[in-house]
């Protein structure tokens, strides 16, 4: 398993520079993905949780990392899941365990699936990169393949965010970008975008903003892959 422990250098308001580049043109963007899942939310993953396409990942991987994270958390500790879809998994699998869960996605049919399939959860439709959260009010934040449809800078300037949002010692699990790419293709027949940086770009900017990497894994797909990160907010 790649990755080990990074020194911590604690929240920083480096970021606050991030670039004011174009934000209506990421906002277009991020609006792009909305419509995207409010169409393909179905085609992404049926009501029983399982990949209605081969090329939505495979359910059984999350319980293992929903499993691990548990582990690593108090009791009844409360979880935020930022993109949490139709909630099939990574949501019921995060309430299953005991977790106090806050899920949040733009998509309304995403949400209002998740609303009947998760009932358990605290569902909020917003968009992630305008949310507001008490400081230090969560024990973990996770993000499950929906950081990778964030515009770069958005997800830049998400992170000294989650930071706040986490108890000192919380943890921070996401699937994040394995290589750089950027693009807009047809996927599941809607026009759908993607961004994201490559692993070690990710472990800087985690590290630089004070959430100090655990432990990266390298997760396969077919002939590509992501990968899936913790790091704890110190
Ligand atoms: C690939 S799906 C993943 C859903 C779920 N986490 C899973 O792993 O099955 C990505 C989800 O992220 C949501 N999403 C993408 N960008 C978002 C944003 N800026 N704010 C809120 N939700 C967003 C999409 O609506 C979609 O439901």
């Amino acid at each position: 398993m790649p990755g080990g422990d990074v020194a911590c250098h604690g929240p920083a308001g480096q970021y606050a520079h991030v670039e004011a580049d174009d934000a209506a043109g990421r906002a277009r963007q991020r609006e792009l993905v909305r419509r995207g899942y409010d169409a393909i939310s179905l085609a992404y993953r049926s009501d029983d949780g399982q990949a209605a396409s081969s090329s939505a990942e495979d359910v059984s991987r999350y319980r293992g990392w929903v499993a691990e994270l548990a582990g690593l958390l108090p009791a009844g500790a409360r979880v935020l899941d930022l993109g949490c879809g139709a909630g099939i998994p990574p949501t019921r699998e995060l309430v299953a365990h005991g977790l106090q869960v806050i899920g949040v996605d733009f998509s309304a049919v995403q949400l209002r699936r998740a609303r009947r399939l998760v009932p358990a959860a605290s569902l909020v439709q917003a968009d992630m990169t305008a949310l507001h959260m008490r400081s230090a009010s969560l024990d973990a934040v996770v993000s499950f393949y929906a950081l990778i449809h964030v515009p770069l800078a958005d997800q830049r300037a998400l992170f000294p965010r989650i930071r706040a949002w986490l108890r000192p010692g919380g943890l921070f699990l996401a699937i994040v970008g394995a290589r750089r790419w950027t693009g807009t293709e047809r996927y599941l027949g809607a026009d759908m975008f993607w961004d994201h940086q490559d692993t070690g770009t990710y472990l800087r900017w985690l590290e630089a903003t004070g959430l100090a990497p655990v432990w990266h894994r390298y997760v396969p797909e077919g002939g590509s892959g992501h990968s899936l990160i913790l790091a704890r907010a110190c």
